[in-house]
């Protein structure tokens, strides 16, 4: 069974306190890949999630060098796939260095690696959507994947929301 927990946030701020709020979650060797289209919000819960986590530098979307490091309570690795032109690209990388190793791995345009994620991680869908009377409505859900992550506490973390199961 597949559990899929979902919120909405109304601002970019409610996004980047609900970042925030998932950092708690995590831990080292966490992967959390993150799916929506452009405009969505995946950086804004990047940077929610890096203040959470303590991390000094400046969060911004490592577009042509596909992974920026920071170091915050751990080590945290950004990924951004959305110019990767081949696959070979995430392989020269040394990805499980990363996908397998001791930071947190936070994975924008995942997508584009999904046969390359281990088995347990962390989905995160972003979604905008319209609702008359609030504007900047996005719709965020979490999906956990592997049996080990499974075993973790994430119902705490969205516990007031709908429950989707599949
Ligand atoms: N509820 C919301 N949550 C997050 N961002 C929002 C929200 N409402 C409006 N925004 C705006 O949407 C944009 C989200 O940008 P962001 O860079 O986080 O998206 P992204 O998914 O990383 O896009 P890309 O695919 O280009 O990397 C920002 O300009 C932000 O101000
Ligand atoms: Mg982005």
């Amino acid at each position: 069974m597949i559990k899929t927990f979902q919120q909405t946030t109304s601002s970019e701020q409610e996004t980047i306190a609900l970042g925030e709020t998932l950092s708690r979650y995590l831990m080292p060797g966490d992967v959390v890949a993150l799916l929506g289209e452009l405009g969505s919000g995946k950086t804004c819960l990047v940077r929610g999630i890096c203040k959470g986590l303590e991390c000094a530098d400046q969060v911004t979307s490592p577009t042509f060098t596909l992974i920026n490091e920071y170091r915050g309570r751990f080590p945290v690795y950004h990924f951004d796939f959305y110019r990767l032109e081949s696959e070979q690209e995430i392989f020269d990388l040394g990805y499980e260095e990363y996908f397998f190793g001791d930071g947190i791995c936070l994975v924008e345009w995942a997508e584009r690696a999904l046969p390359l994620l281990p088995q347990n991680y962390i989905e995160i869908r972003l979604r905008s959507f319209f609702e008359p009377g609030r504007q900047n409505c996005r719709e965020l859900s979490l999906t956990i994947h592997g049996k080990e992550m499974q075993k973790r506490k994430f119902l705490a973390f969205f516990h007031h929301d709908q429950i989707l199961e599949s």
